[in-house]
């Protein structure tokens, strides 16, 4: 077995960055599994689905054939095919990610294909489940977590910083809206997994995070 190291963690908690940061300079390889349920969300979007329609979910995500690769580093997603990627990083996408991905069929395709993409590799996985479920027997277990306010704050820098008119409150509401959703869901729930270190980074830099990870390795 590769060194394995999952980061698990609320939405806008800085799993992503803080994970393809420790992955550039462990010279791991970086999978980020949330990209594979906005690939499967966005193929549920297109067929006109709604996220209430469990039946219909079902039937649609047997024909998305979800598959990664990596280019200089950066991990693709392929919906059928498809390069995904500059598709699937909307607000809309990400909602029926976490909408969709309570379903069985749905959990039971991507986490295969993250326990394949893990086996005998150097890995820094992210996503709810990596601890719990996805890789139990990971060397490092992280929970990555921060203010729901803090979490808010970030979003809207980074959406205003790109000249998109946002409103905090509102920001702050999806953020717990679908905090509830992930942890509440019957189905490999997002929670800190026994084992897993709690890393809040409310008042941390990504730099003092990125070290914080990479000293429980050593
Ligand atoms: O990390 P993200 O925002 O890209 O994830 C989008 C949604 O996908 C998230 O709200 C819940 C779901 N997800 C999941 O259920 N399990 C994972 N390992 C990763 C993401």
């Amino acid at each position: 077995m590769g060194m394995n190291i999952a980061i698990d963690g609320p939405a806008g908690a800085g799993k992503s960055t803080i994970a393809r940061q420790i992955a550039g300079k462990l010279g791991y390889i970086y999978v980020d599994t949330g990209a594979m349920y906005r690939a499967m969300a966005l193929h549920l979007l297109r067929g006109r689905i709604l996220p209430t329609e469990t039946d219909k979910i079902d039937e649609k995500c047997r024909e998305a054939d979800i598959s990664i690769e990596y280019e200089n580093g950066e991990q693709i997603v392929y919906l059928n095919g498809e390069n995904v990627n500059g598709l699937i990083r909307t607000e809309e996408v990400g909602n029926m990610a976490s909408a969709s991905s309570p379903n069985p069929n749905v959990r039971r395709k991507l986490v295969e294909l993250q326990q394949k993409l893990a086996a005998d590799k150097d890995v820094v996985m992210d996503g709810r489940d990596i601890g719990t479920c996805v890789l139990p027997n990971a060397q490092v277990k992280v929970y990555l977590t921060a203010d729901s306010r803090v979490r808010a704050e970030r979003r809207y820098k980074e959406l205003t910083d790109k000249g998109i008119s946002c409103n905090l409150d509102e920001i702050e509401r999806d953020i717990i809206e679908r905090d509830h959703q992930d942890m509440t869901r019957e189905l490999s729930p997002l929670m800190q997994a026994k084992d897993a270190v709690l890393v809040d980074s409310s008042h941390m830099t990504v730099e003092e995070a990125v070290d914080a990870v990479i000293a429980l390795l050593q």
